[in-house]
């Protein structure tokens, strides 16, 4: 295949006898099968990248608690229950799909700034490992919740150590001047404070700069400042047992250098690693990100103003991030492009009725007919979790791949099942 040629650069996405495969299964099959858009995600590749990140942590026995968020779909979550990593979540509807996917409470964070008062009810009545407490009001209220249900709420509370992640302004979080974490100055006032109140465990401190994060020195100024902040709570005779590391670690969205997994441990155990605290970190995006794509079909193809436009049946609807983020995902065609061809500029947009319905300029594809099957790859993370009905555009299915099996582990939604939620009034005038 020609060099300039886009080619998938994630295990688990290869050509095999002309067309792309995820695993031993065949996209076009599939798409064939149940009709396209798709997302299409791979559990050997879930698998390894738990592997990978358990293997770099093995000497600091941290708890994995995937954050759901980035991809929510039960059957993913029952994968990394079954590989014993916890969840971290951030509303009571993803408390109950992790119920339903099988973790017990003692496998759970709960994180968020803006936990509601039933959310809290249900956190502690499913018995969460710890609560991420993110301002003094939220303390006081979850005090006085567990002291309504005569319980006590194991808390942990998240600063912000004021350390710029270098990440999209859309997706960084620890830095000052935005919504998330207690200041790293008023943290040692706010944990005083919290180790008074009768119905709160207080047992140690939570950090999250931002994801997306590429490079490890942001974390581990992050981490430094978290050992600092350690070490003057201790000196105040507080106890710290529990460190949360948050999530944030780096995918390739195209063939570029690699997150460092072994510098990253490396950064917690020169930081963290001798202070005696049980270790949870929070990754989303690192564990199902390059697990996923979401597969397309090309419509038509259209030419205006000297530029090509391939308008594919998936829009900005099914992957925002786009439109909302400028991010670019890697286009592969399924079928593999031959040693005659070579690239075409083409702009991929969507069918849906915005300017920013795009998934960007390619300019190391090959040519794209009518009907050819697109995956748009790396999309396993805040791809479908993010994902709306706008334009009356109904959910798209998800397809589990295994070895050379793949299962639909969400059927498409129907418009149907989108109008059942209206009622309209036919006796008043409105
Ligand atoms: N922990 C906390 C407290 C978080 O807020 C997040 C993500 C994570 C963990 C997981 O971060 P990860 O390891 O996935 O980077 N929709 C955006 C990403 C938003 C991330 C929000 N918080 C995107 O598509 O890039």
């Amino acid at each position: 295949m020609p060099k300039d040629l886009l080619r998938p650069h994630v295990e688990h996405f290869v050509y095999q006898k002309g067309e792309l495969h995820v695993e031993d299964v065949s996209v076009r099959e599939v798409a064939r099968d149940v009709g396209t858009p798709f997302y299409i995600y791979s559990a050997s590749a879930i698998r390894a990248r738990v592997k990978l990140l358990v293997d770099a942590m093995a000497s600091l026995d941290v708890q994995i608690c995937y954050a759901m968020k980035a991809n929510s779909n039960l059957s993913l979550l029952r994968i990394l229950a079954g590989l014993g990593c916890g969840v971290d979540l951030v509303s009571g509807g993803e408390l109950e799909r992790a119920q339903a996917a099988g973790f017990p409470g003692a496998r759970m964070v709960f994180s968020g700034v803006g936990k509601t008062h039933e959310e809290i009810v249900a956190a502690l009545d499913a018995g969460v490992h710890q609560l991420n407490v993110e301002s003094v009001e939220e303390l006081v209220a979850i005090d006085e919740i567990a002291g309504a249900l005569g319980k006590v709420a194991t808390v942990v509370l998240r600063i912000n150590p004021d350390v710029d992640a270098g990440t999209h302004p859309k997706i960084t979080t620890g830095t000052r001047g935005n919504k998330f974490g207690i200041s790293y100055q008023q943290a040692p006032e706010v944990y005083a404070l919290a180790s008074r109140l009768s119905h709160i465990n207080l047992v140690g401190l939570a950090v999250h700069i931002g994801s997306q994060i590429t490079d490890v020195t942001p974390f581990r100024k992050s981490f430094e400042r978290v050992a600092d902040l350690v070490k003057v709570l201790r000196a105040e005779g507080l106890t710290v047992e529990r460190l949360d590391l948050g999530g944030g670690l780096g995918v390739a969205y195209s063939p570029e250098p690699r997150f460092d997994v072994d510098a990253y441990a490396n950064a917690i155990r020169e930081t963290l690693g001798d202070c005696g605290c049980a270790l949870t970190m929070e990754p989303g995006r690192f564990i199902v990100a390059e697990a996923g794509a979401l597969v397309t079909k090309v419509l038509y193809n259209k030419e205006a103003d000297g530029e090509t436009f391939t308008i594919v049946d998936a829009g900005m609807n099914d992957l925002m991030r786009p439109a909302l983020y400028g991010a670019t995902h890697p286009a592969w065609r399924i079928k593999e492009p031959t040693e005659q061809e070579s690239a075409v500029p083409c702009h991929l947009v969507g069918p849906v009725c915005e300017s920013s319905d795009t998934f960007g300029r390619f300019t190391s594809l090959p040519p794209l007919e009518k009907s050819d099957f697109v995956a748009l790859g790396v999309a396993g993370a805040y791809g479908s979790t993010m994902s709306s009905t706008y334009n009356a555009r109904p959910l798209v299915q998800e397809v589990l791949v295994e070895g050379n099996n793949y299962f639909l582990i969400r059927r498409k939604q129907t418009v149907a099942d989108l109008l059942q939620y209206e009622r309209v009034n036919t006796e008043g005038s409105i």
